[in-house]
């Protein structure tokens, strides 16, 4: 059997990876001889990650292709799980529900109209029951994709369903695990599961097989090799195990009692870090030690990259998972998830990496408003927390008050990062078409007095997702002048730079008085920046014309042109005309990477083009919520950075999360002789080639050339003569010669990046 109809030919996947052998001899080094000593698991062996389903975060449950890409993707000893439901015949099939309706298309193959209604576990419940239909009935039924707020792209590719004899001599998986959610049901329809699984068990090497039913377990413990393990699978703590008449609270109470039938426990990892009500990690139970004091192997399931993560997280899943087996405490024996890369690599790569661990990998980490995806952006406390999560350069987007004091805020317009719009200051609202075409209230209409009593407010570029950021903390901290921020950042030896962001400099002089540029000379080198070497300054500047300025005025700081736009290509001779004023580039990760709704569509040639003239490449902005990347990243942070590094060679990265993308740069899997697949770079395109033509996306056009004239500025205005003195010493307030400002009015950066489907925030959950 193929492992789908159409594309047979694709079944290997190998497009998807560069690299597509599987490297175990890498992983042997890289688990290493002496890991026994660090793994607080029973074994003391490397926790082992359960791919449920396959890979089936990103493909259909249970599928061929989903199958196969854990395997390839994951650590060599990987296990892929199968819930194993039974037809009306007695074969057993591989499908996440007792039901065909929601990971199949039988409701359109069978017709609707086949639905019966039985109680399971004592709740009346409709559907395709697969105990309804014999084994061969189902043969042109198709395997698709059963929750909402994933892609339903591989829909068109008629998945098959498959036996576990189909997976085990199909993929040959290092280890296999069958669980078996409903037994009593099954009793009940007059079909064994019993005499299944133990009829399978001597066909195929199964490793686990996990039920909540006690009573089942029982009734095989006998039976079964000696090889398999069984797993007593734990629901909701107030839910009745139906064939004791217990709770599964109570029966937790007793690990003795369940070590008289299996080796292990399942459980939701909220057993193990309890989450409050507003989404923060409470202190851990006991329950690892327990269960390994009374020698049962425990595993945590509920593992997907692409739910809300507890905001300890900060949206990173490979910290979820370090935190279920590196925290120095104890380790669970392995994780159920749908996103086998995330832990694979997060096992092999980064678990117990030296604090001091050296930087594998070049770029360079610049933080974009300091670490603003867990504290207001521009705050003392994004700076402080940014510096101690490592990030190299700390970035202050200048503004300009009204008495002349630059600081640091994300955007010239309060309303995006106070609370001001709530306050009596509204009624300094108004329209800058320069600016933007909406209203706001300005920086430049305030005093830095009237400022500082300003509520930060927390950035949340995704809330249409209902995704929020760290929100105890929304409300929290400080701005800062510049020249307090420069005082930080010198004070902080881990630092190996500053990035000074100036917009809106030729407006601020000639509507204003105002100039930012002579503010940010003057801050600098009353901060002593011109006399030292240890921190590089990067001024950054969409308008080349404030980098002109810049060039005039000293040499040696490093100067970056921000592309405010997604490019598709660059002229030569506009790389060269860069050259002229800037020192590196700054681009967005589109302008690298096209996509097309969410999928990679191929990539460019910018990068390249601007690195040939030695002009380095920062590409902006990397965030950790899923929602802000292509599904060929599957929903976790590291993969993205990871394929723009080693796939497309960039300089640096841009971050609201400097945490991640500091830890990925010592990640050991760098180092290894050769790199293991989960470690790979994606291949630009490739997933999209998985798509049969009737789910394609429709083309799009390519996104513009960055030709001479869009770089072209005239030089800045001179600063008009009216506003008072500004309050910080700057150097002399004359400018270039006069000439009229660039007057392209600068919409909002970041504008329509994203279009998921708002089916999300109806998130369809798992089927148990
Ligand atoms: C474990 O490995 C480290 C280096 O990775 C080495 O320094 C140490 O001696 C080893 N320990 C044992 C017990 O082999
Ligand atoms: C179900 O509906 C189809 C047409 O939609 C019909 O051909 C078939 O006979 C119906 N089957 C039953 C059992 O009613
Ligand atoms: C499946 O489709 C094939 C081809 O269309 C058809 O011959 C066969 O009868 C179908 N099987 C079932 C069970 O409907
Ligand atoms: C199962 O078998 C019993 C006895 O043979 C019969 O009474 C019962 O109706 C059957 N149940 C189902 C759901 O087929
Ligand atoms: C299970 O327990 C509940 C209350 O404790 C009782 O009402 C019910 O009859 C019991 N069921 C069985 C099958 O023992
Ligand atoms: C726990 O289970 C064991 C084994 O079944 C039994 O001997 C023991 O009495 C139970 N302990 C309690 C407190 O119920
Ligand atoms: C999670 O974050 C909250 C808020 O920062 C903190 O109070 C709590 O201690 C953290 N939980 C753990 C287990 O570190
Ligand atoms: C704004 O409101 C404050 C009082 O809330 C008042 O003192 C101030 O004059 C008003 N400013 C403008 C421009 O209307
Ligand atoms: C610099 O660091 C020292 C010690 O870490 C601290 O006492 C001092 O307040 C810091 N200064 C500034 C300006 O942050
Ligand atoms: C920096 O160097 C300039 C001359 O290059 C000198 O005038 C100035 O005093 C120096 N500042 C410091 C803080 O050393
Ligand atoms: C542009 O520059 C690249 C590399 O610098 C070179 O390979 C390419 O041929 C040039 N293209 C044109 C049209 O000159
Ligand atoms: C599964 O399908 C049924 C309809 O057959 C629907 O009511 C239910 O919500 C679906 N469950 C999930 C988790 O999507």
């Amino acid at each position: 059997m193929s492992c789908w109809k159409s594309f047979p030919a694709m079944c290997s996947l190998l497009l998807l990876f560069p690299l597509f052998l599987h490297s175990s001899l890498a992983l042997v080094s890289a688990q290493g001889s002496n890991s026994t000593a660090l793994w607080q698991t029973l074994s003391g062996n490397a926790p082992f990650v359960v791919a449920r389903g396959g890979f089936s975060g990103l493909f259909p449950d249970s599928c061929g292709v989903a199958y196969n890409f854990a395997v390839m993707v994951s650590v060599p000893d990987v296990i892929l799980w199968c819930d194993v439901q039974l037809t009306k015949d007695g074969v057993g099939i591989c499908l996440p529900d007792l039901r065909l309706d929601n990971a199949t298309d039988a409701p359109t193959i069978l017709g609707t109209n086949r639905s019966s209604v039985y109680l399971v576990n004592g709740v009346r419940t409709k559907g395709l029951f697969t105990v309804d239909f014999n084994f061969k009935e189902l043969e042109n039924v198709s395997l698709i994709q059963g929750i909402y707020s994933r892609t339903n792209k591989f829909d068109g590719n008629e998945f098959v369903i498959l036996t576990p004899q189909d997976v085990v001599n199909q993929f040959k998986p290092p280890g296999f695990w069958l669980n078996i959610q409903h037994d009593v049901f099954f009793t009940q329809h007059n079909v064994s599961m019993r005499n299944f699984v133990l009829s399978v068990s001597r066909s195929i090497i199964v490793n686990y097989i996990s039920s909540p039913e006690v009573g089942f377990l029982r009734s095989i413990a006998a039976r079964v090799p000696r090889t398999t393990k069984l797993i007593l699978r734990v629901l909701g703590p107030t839910d009745t195990e139906i064939t004791t008449n217990q709770t599964y609270a109570s029966l937790l109470g007793n690990l003795t009692f369940i070590k008289t039938f299996a080796s292990g426990i399942l459980v939701p990892k909220t057993y193990i870090w309890p989450i409050s009500n507003d989404g923060y990690i409470q202190p851990q139970t006991s329950l690892v030690s327990d269960a390994h004091k009374a020698q049962l192997e425990i595993f945590a399931s509920d593992f997907f990259s692409d739910l809300p993560l507890s905001y300890n997280y900060s949206y990173d899943p490979v910290t979820e998972y370090l935190s279920y087996f590196d925290n120095g405490k104890f380790s669970v024996d392995g994780v159920l998830t749908d996103f086998p890369i995330s832990p694979s690599s997060a096992i092999d790569c980064f678990a117990h990496l030296d604090k001091n661990a050296k930087s594998q990998a070049k770029p360079l980490v610049i933080s974009n408003f300091g670490a603003s995806g867990d504290f207001p952006a521009c705050t003392d406390l994004a700076y402080s927390n940014a510096i101690s999560d490592g990030v190299e350069v700390l970035d202050c987007p200048v503004q300009i008050t009204k008495d002349g004091i630059p600081f640091c805020m994300s955007s010239i317009n309060l309303i995006d990062t106070t609370t001001i719009s709530q306050s009596p200051f509204i009624n300094r609202s108004k329209k800058i078409p320069e600016i933007s075409s909406n209203e706001g209230i300005f920086a430049f209409d305030l005093t830095w007095e009237e400022i500082q009593g300003l509520t930060p407010s927390i950035l949340n570029p995704y809330s249409k997702f209902t995704l929020f950021r760290n929100p105890r903390f929304r409300n929290s901290g400080k701005f800062i002048t510049l020249p307090d921020f420069l005082a930080l950042a010198k004070n902080a030896s881990t630092l190996s730079g500053v990035l000074i962001h100036i917009e809106h400099a030729a407006y601020l002089a000639k509507d204003q008085g105002l100039s930012v540029t002579d503010a940010v000379f003057g801050s600098l080198s009353k901060a002593g920046y011109d006399n030292q070497t240890a921190l590089k300054v990067l001024i950054q500047s969409p308008d080349s014309a404030v980098l002109k300025r810049f060039k005039q005025e000293n040499n040696s700081y490093e100067l970056v042109y921000q592309v405010d736009m997604s490019i598709g290509d660059v002229l030569n001779t506009t790389v060269v005309d860069i050259k002229s004023f800037a020192n590196s580039v700054t681009i967005s990760k589109s302008s690298v990477f096209p996509e097309n709704q969410l999928f990679l569509a191929g990539s460019t040639d910018v990068v390249k083009k601007l690195q040939a003239l030695k002009l380095s490449v920062y590409v902006e902005t990397f965030d950790n919520e899923f929602v802000s990347q292509a599904w060929d990243f599957f929903s976790d942070a590291t993969v993205e950075i990871n394929s723009y590094v080693l796939g497309a060679n960039i300089d640096g990265v841009i971050t609201s999360f400097p945490k991640t993308s500091a830890r990925y740069k010592k990640n050991r899997c760098l180092t290894m002789k050769e790199t293991p697949n989960y470690m790979s770079p994606v291949q630009p395109g490739s997933l999209l080639q998985l798509v049969t033509p009737d789910y394609l996306p429709p083309k799009t056009a390519p996104s513009p050339v960055l030709d001479d004239k869009d770089v072209a500025e005239p030089p800045l205005p001179p600063v008009l003569a009216k506003a008072p003195a500004p309050a910080v010493d700057s150097g002399p307030t004359a400018s270039s010669p006069t000439s009229k400002p660039n007057g392209q009015p600068k919409l909002g950066a970041g504008a329509g990046i994203l279009f998921l489907n708002l089916a999300i925030l109806s998130i369809a959950l798992l089927p148990f």
